[in-house]
């Protein structure tokens, strides 16, 4: 057998044995979550002394890395009762739990060297480090520390680095900094750019210059016309959201990112961001008007995805073939083709925020927000009947990031072939 035929025989083998685009599984669902407490008997007082409330528990943030799966549990709406707002799924005894990352310490309200409320992180796979935002402020009312983004060795689960954001960036008294994606240059992490969706502002931070931007923008604003979601067959206009969901493009060249309250998305050149220092035109553009609202945006080496949040419905963007049909490059396509992804109209309400692993999966959360919104789960749920899920579908793509380490040859590679299938 020539080189040729062994590699498309090994191709064969890995895909007929693999998944098919678009399969969904279900990989977790609860009622309430369960934390991994130290003891029944602190559980036991937290309950009693209010810390712990676990209907005001929601699981919203997701990454994913190696076998490992991460969530955030946001401290909104109430000052008190969320015991944990970044943690690891773990099996204990043959039962799920959420277990504090990466420690107990790390979640204490009120202790500027803990974390206060963490929406979201994201994390480099080159470096086995995770990158988690935290606001600083809690249930919206107390404004206990600044901003912050901290950096975690995934490997030793210890604290790497701490930045803090300065208020004239980030508002301590009114930020809500919800996203984060990662830029490379020359292979490694130079840049986090943020979405703060209270304050309207996509922020920079520069971790060499340890300089920190924002940039405010018409486009980052609520579309008071778009406002109004259409969830479960009701209508709710309160999930005012402004920038939200970002996601940069494979080729770090660009910045995708939308309003919760809005149908547009628009880009932004990474080229502004990277030199904020001087002023010039930012080169935002309005590139199409989605299917339906969406809080997060993903990328993979071809597909944008983001959540319907109307439509119960994940969606992509297949910027090649728009590209090929309109005859233009990323910085003049304009949304076209929405492909459906994946839909559910009970299972999977409100798709949130977005991971990918390094085997082709996207995963998901599925959180029904606006049934949680303010009032917390619901209490005439029967005991066991899932109200949160988190989802994995097969997209035969890994995230941008684990593509740098692919062309550095450090990572296995999709769809490499196994060792006899060479031989073969
Ligand atoms: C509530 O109980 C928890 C668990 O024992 C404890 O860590 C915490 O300090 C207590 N908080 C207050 C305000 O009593
Ligand atoms: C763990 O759960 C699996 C699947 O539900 C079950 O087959 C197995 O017996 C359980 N193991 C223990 C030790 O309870
Ligand atoms: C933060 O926001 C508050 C409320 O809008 C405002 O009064 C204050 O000046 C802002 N702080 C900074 C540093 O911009
Ligand atoms: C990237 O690496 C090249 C080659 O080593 C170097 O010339 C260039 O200055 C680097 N770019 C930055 C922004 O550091
Ligand atoms: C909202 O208004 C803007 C500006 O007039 C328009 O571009 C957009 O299409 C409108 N959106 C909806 C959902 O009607
Ligand atoms: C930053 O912007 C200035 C002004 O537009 C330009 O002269 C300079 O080359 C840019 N620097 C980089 C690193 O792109
Ligand atoms: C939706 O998901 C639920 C839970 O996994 C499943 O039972 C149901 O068959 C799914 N419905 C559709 C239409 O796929
Ligand atoms: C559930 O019951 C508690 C206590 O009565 C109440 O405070 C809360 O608002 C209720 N939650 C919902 C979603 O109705
Ligand atoms: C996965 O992607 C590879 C490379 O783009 C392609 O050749 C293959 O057909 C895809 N497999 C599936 C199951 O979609």
């Amino acid at each position: 057998m020539n080189r040729l035929s062994a590699t498309s025989f090994c191709l064969l083998f890995v895909y007929s044995t693999a998944q098919r685009f678009g399969q969904a599984e279900l990989v977790y669902e609860w009622d309430t979550v369960e934390f991994d407490w130290p003891s029944e008997a602190e559980k036991a007082e937290a309950l009693r002394n209010g810390t712990y409330v676990p209907e005001r528990n929601l699981v919203v943030g997701i990454k994913v890395h190696k076998d490992d799966v991460y969530v955030t549990i946001p401290r909104w709406f109430w000052t008190t009762g969320h015991p944990v707002t970044l943690a690891k799924i773990v099996t204990v005894n043959n039962e799920t739990k959420l277990r504090p990352y990466p420690s107990w310490a790390f979640q204490k309200q009120a202790d500027c060297k803990s974390f206060q409320f963490v929406m979201s992180m994201e994390i480099d796979p080159n470096t086995d480090r995770m990158y988690v935002i935290d606001t600083g402020r809690v249930g919206n009312i107390l404004n206990l520390c600044p901003a912050k983004i901290y950096i975690f060795d995934l490997k030793s689960d210890t604290l790497l680095e701490m930045h803090e954001l300065p208020d004239s960036v980030v508002n301590r008294t009114k930020n809500f900094l919800n996203d984060i994606v990662l830029d490379y240059i020359n292979g490694s992490v130079r840049y986090a750019y943020m979405s703060d969706a209270y304050d309207s502002r996509l922020i920079i931070y520069d971790f060499e210059t340890k300089s920190a931007f924002y940039l405010k923008d018409p486009s980052m604003d609520i579309e008071r016309n778009a406002s109004v979601i259409t969830f479960n067959g009701e209508e709710y206009d309160y999930i005012l959201s402004a920038i939200n969901g970002i996601a940069i493009s494979p080729d770090f060249n660009y910045v995708y990112y939308c309003a919760v309250s809005s149908y547009s998305l628009y880009q932004i050149p990474t080229s502004t961001l990277r030199n904020m220092s001087s002023a010039k035109d930012t080169g935002i553009r309005r590139v199409g008007t989605k299917v339906s609202q969406t809080a997060a945006l993903a990328y993979g080496n071809n597909n944008l995805y983001y959540g319907a949040l109307g439509l119960n419905a994940v969606y992509f963007w297949d910027l090649k073939q728009d590209m090929m049909k309109q005859k233009v490059g990323m910085d003049k396509v304009s949304l076209q083709t929405q492909t459906l992804l994946v839909r559910n109209d009970s299972a999977m309400q409100w798709p949130d925020t977005f991971a990918f692993d390094n085997k082709g999966w996207l995963w998901f959360t599925s959180d029904r927000l606006p049934l949680f919104w303010a009032k917390g789960l619901p209490n005439n749920t029967k005991e066991g009947e899932p109200f949160m899920r988190i989802w994995k579908v097969y997209v035969n793509e890994t995230g941008i990031y684990s593509k740098l380490t692919n062309e550095q040859g450090k990572q296995t590679a999709l769809g490499q072939c196994p060792v006899w299938a060479v031989l073969a």
